[in-house]
């Protein structure tokens, strides 16, 4: 048995060896072949998400670098060392995992390639694909417990102007998005044995605390003062596909009510048909089209009639004298927005939206409805933004094919803030 260990050990070795040998020997293509780690499952893989002030978007720290921390994209992207090592399209499967990307014949010789995206601006470029490390730490669900490294992720280079707009500082683009071969998660799942193949984020509100991704399973253990696992407190909703944008995370409404009363809405506005309701971590707030946006601020203003109004301040429309509303645990005392999700069981489950997601600081005595109007033209009548996410605990579970949410964990006295990094 010993030896046997040690034989799969060496030959681990050696083909690492060939691997940086031909990496660094020539800019040639070399073949993948993916190593599956022999070793016991891993509960869950740890990062920490870091809100950056400047843009309201967030970071995930990978390998000690920033990615954006993107939800729908399909790909690990970043900008690539000259001598990077390429993927022939001989290794069909991540050619066709990126069907828009056209094959490059450079030197006579056929690479894959993707079409790599900005989400904040979308602007896209052709990358070759390359390999990667990636390194994160395990966690036993309450702290890291020790360093992993996936390697051989296959990610995407890109040219340094995609960057543009994005966190400054960032190294490139983290695409966790759904059904994607080459998203995060996917490629986590393939390259280190967890014990579940689903993952959650929560995240930040602030720059000063770092929230949490998860990938694999629970506990998602939060701090004191009530040492709490946020994943005891989900409800479930079923994510739906979206053929057009098949990496996007969609789930169904079955309406909004805003003070607990049912928002009018056109007939079939949430639907699919209708452009559906997407999350979005690479908008900084929630973006509706027109026709849903217009008669939720209306509700919103009527249900808030008693408060003085102050000017717009862009890109919001509705905003208040913060210095007449009541403050509560969860925020501003305003009217509660009810995201009613189709829940299993036929039950309605209610994804509430106190002020602490609903209402932004935008000056000392200025607080405005962060929910933007997207005009007619966007893909989703809803489509969530990391604002409105901050501070609850989202379990993506691809197996089963739903959304655990969690509510704002600031009733239970806790943040995403709160997860503990420092390691024995
Ligand atoms: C793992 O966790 C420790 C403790 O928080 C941290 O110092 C280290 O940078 C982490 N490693 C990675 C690869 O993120
Ligand atoms: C969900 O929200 C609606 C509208 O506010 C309300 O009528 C309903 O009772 C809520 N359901 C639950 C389970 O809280
Ligand atoms: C955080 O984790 C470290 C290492 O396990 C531990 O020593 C420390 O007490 C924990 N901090 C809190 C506030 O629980």
């Amino acid at each position: 048995m010993i030896i046997k260990a040690m034989e799969l050990m060496n030959l681990q070795a050696y083909s690492h060896l060939i691997f940086l040998f031909s990496t660094l020997l020539s800019s040639q293509s070399i073949d993948l072949k993916p190593v599956r780690a022999s070793s016991p499952p891993i509960q869950a893989l740890v990062a920490p998400i870091t809100k950056d002030a400047a843009t309201s978007l967030y970071t995930l720290s990978l390998s000690g670098n920033q990615y954006l921390l993107d939800l729908s994209g399909p790909l690990l992207w970043s900008p690539c060392s000259p001598t990077h090592p390429t993927i022939p399209c001989s290794s069909g499967e991540y050619c066709a995992a990126v069907a828009p990307g056209a094959p490059n014949f450079g030197d006579g010789q056929c690479t894959c390639t993707a079409r790599p995206t900005n989400p904040v601006t979308g602007d896209q470029a052709i990358g070759d694909l390359t390999l990667t490390d990636v390194a994160t730490n395990a966690t036993d669900g309450n702290t890291p417990t020790a360093e992993v490294t996936a390697h051989g992720a296959v990610s995407s280079c890109a040219p340094d102007r995609l960057l543009r707009s994005l966190p400054r500082g960032v190294t490139g683009d983290a695409g966790l998005g759904r059904g994607s071969l080459l998203s995060l998660p996917a490629q986590l799942y393939g390259k280190v044995s967890l014990s579940k193949q689903q993952f959650a984020i929560c995240l930040p509100s602030t720059a000063t605390a770092p929230g949490v991704a998860f990938f694999g399973g629970g506990p998602y253990g939060l701090m004191p003062p009530t040492q709490l696992d946020a994943g005891a407190a989900l409800s479930y909703t079923d994510l739906v596909r979206d053929p057009m944008r098949p990496s996007t995370y969609s789930i169904r409404l079955r309406g909004i009510a805003v003070n607990q009363e049912a928002v009018p809405l056109p007939a079939g506005a949430l639907d699919r048909g209708g452009g559906g309701v997407t999350l979005d971590t690479a908008l900084p707030y929630t973006v509706m089209r027109r026709d849903v946006y217009r008669p939720f601020v209306d509700a919103f203003q009527r249900a808030m009639a008693h408060v003085p109004r102050m000017t717009s301040v862009r890109p919001f429309e509705l905003c208040f004298d913060s210095g007449a509303l009541g403050f509560t645990r969860v925020g501003y005392a305003v009217a509660p927005v009810d995201l009613m999700m189709a829940s299993r069981g036929g039950g309605v489950g209610n994804w509430t939206v106190f002020g602490a997601n609903s209402m932004a600081q935008v000056a000392p005595g200025v607080a405005c409805l962060a929910f933007v109007d997207g005009g007619w033209a966007v893909e989703s009548a809803v489509a969530v933004g990391g604002f409105q996410m901050e501070n609850s605990l989202l379990v993506f579970d691809e197996d089963a094919s739903r959304l655990g949410f969690s509510g704002t964990l600031l009733f239970v006295r806790t943040t995403c803030g709160n997860f503990n990094f420092s390691r024995d």
